[in-house]
């Protein structure tokens, strides 16, 4: 019988070749071609395929309506910030995949979450690559956990792994990493595209057959993809990534992609000398503790998910150099450069000989654009060396006309506000209370069209 053998696809164009070329020789583009196993046309898979092409009777189908859609049930964690994200627990035979920088807490909530699960009877698997047994068992005492019955296999190659999960059955699988598993069909080395892209299959193939959830661990690149290059975003049901800073206590995990719950969802823990705890009310840890207001800072509340938190922005603009910095830590970089331009065009303030500096405290990330007007006044204020007001807070989106535009669920986003003692909020007009809100009392509010206007509010209220 013919054997599978190893086949270079150009992942631009798809063409294919029998060893490794520099240049695609389909599209022309470099660097473009990855190894694979390609089936060759007599082998079993292949022939199988052919032949049910042609024989195979055609099957009913049915409409959706007709099809029991039943919630699937779930394992919690027990982690209730985990189980969050996860939309309830883990799905039995889901495939989730947990990235994050080294070092920021992966292992160790997985650790807990599987001790959890084991506990509660639940057969587990937790498989390491990247420590030996002994370390795994090491951390498993300092988080308190000294009797686990986690079954720990230190495996790295994918085949002994996936014939373990045959034998053992587990209902809930950790592969910590997916970078160190290597596949024997493939001689590239673990941590390749090939490779990584090769096992995840392989086990996303398991998982939906056996019923064994799985999570893979992915360690993120200094580029900030998972390597490689976000190939197994689509191939799992959920993917959460870790975010913070490992210098703060605190972590965040975000729901970027998720077949079983909602995305955006957050998950907030704080890293205690016996691991990660779930922080339940988490509305105002990302601020600092200013005594009095300092200038460069502004408060916005974010809502990405189902909770809102309020996250303070700093800004410090400096004399620069020949050529100015903009530098951005949580925000996107190239919404401050547009921020800047409209802050330059629409409201007359000029930053092009300053170095700009902005940072979301810490460690969180944020995407929305609903910090806009938060970052614009952080920025004005540094400039200006005038602190906001005391109990200040902002947020909303800016368009490069100059327009302030709403953000989702203003609402909630005041309330929790005024819950925190806030004093003061500049927001977009439209996300202004329709009628007098008891809840949103002891806080005073202006609702802005455009950035000169917030400008204007803010030299009024100094
Ligand atoms: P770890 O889970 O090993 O990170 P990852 O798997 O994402 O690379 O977390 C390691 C960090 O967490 C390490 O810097 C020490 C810290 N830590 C604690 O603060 N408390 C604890 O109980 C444990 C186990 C780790
Ligand atoms: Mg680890």
């Amino acid at each position: 019988m013919a054997k599978d053998k190893t086949v270079y696809t150009c992942s631009e164009c798809g063409a294919t070749s029998a060893r490794w070329l520099g240049k695609c020789p389909g599209c022309d583009a470099w660097n473009t071609l990855v190894e694979g196993v390609s089936e060759a046309p007599g082998s079993g898979r292949n022939r199988m395929a052919q032949s049910h092409a042609a024989l195979a009777p055609t099957l009913p189908v049915t409409p959706l309506s007709q099809i029991e859609a039943q919630e699937v049930e779930r394992h919690p964690t027990g982690q209730e910030e985990l189980d969050r994200v996860l939309g309830g627990g883990i799905a039995p035979g889901s495939v989730v995949l947990i990235g994050g920088d080294p070092g920021i807490g992966k292992s160790t909530l997985l650790l807990q979450a599987v001790d959890a699960l084991q506990r509660r009877g639940l057969p587990t698997l937790y498989v390491t690559g990247e420590e030996s047994g002994a370390q795994v068992a090491l951390r498993a005492r300092r988080l308190g956990l000294e009797a686990s019955q986690v079954p720990v296999l230190a495996e790295i190659q994918l085949e002994k792994i996936l014939a373990t999960l045959a034998q053992r059955q587990p209902q809930v699988a950790i592969i910590d990493s997916i970078q160190t598993l290597y596949s024997a069909e493939l001689t590239s080395a673990p941590g390749s595209v090939a490779q990584v892209r090769e096992c995840a299959a392989h086990l996303t193939r398991a998982a939906k057959g056996s019923g064994t959830a799985i999570v893979l661990v992915g360690h993120v690149t200094k580029e900030g993809a998972l390597a490689g290059p976000r190939v197994l975003e689509h191939m799992v049901d959920t993917v959460l990534y870790f975010e913070g800073d490992t210098h703060s206590s605190y972590r965040l995990i975000r729901a970027i992609k998720n077949r079983f719950g909602a995305v955006n969802e957050i998950g907030v823990f704080a890293m205690t000398e016996r691991g990660l705890k779930g922080v339940s009310n988490p509305s105002a840890i990302f601020l600092s503790q200013h005594p009095q207001p300092v200038p460069g800072s502004c408060v916005m509340v974010t809502l990405e998910g189902t909770r809102p938190m309020l996250v303070e922005i700093q800004a410090l603009v400096d004399t620069a150099g020949p050529s100015p910095r903009r530098l951005s830590v949580g925000l996107e970089r190239d919404r401050l450069a547009m921020l800047l331009a409209v802050l330059h065009r629409h409201a007359g303030v000029a930053c092009m000989d300053q170095d700009v500096f902005v940072n979301a405290v810490g460690g969180v990330r944020i995407s929305e654009p609903a910090a806009d007007l938060a970052v614009l006044l952080a920025i004005s204020s540094s400039l200006r060396a005038r602190a906001l007001p005391k109990g200040f807070l902002a947020f909303g989106e800016i368009g490069l006309a100059g327009e302030v535009r709403p953000a989702p669920r203003g609402q909630e986003r005041l309330k929790e506000a005024a819950k925190l003692g806030f004093k003061v909020a500049v927001v977009p007009k439209a996300n202004l209370p329709k009628r007098a809100d008891p809840a949103l009392e002891g806080l005073s509010l202006h609702g802005v069209e455009r950035v000169e206007d917030a400008l204007a509010v803010l030299r009024s209220l100094e």
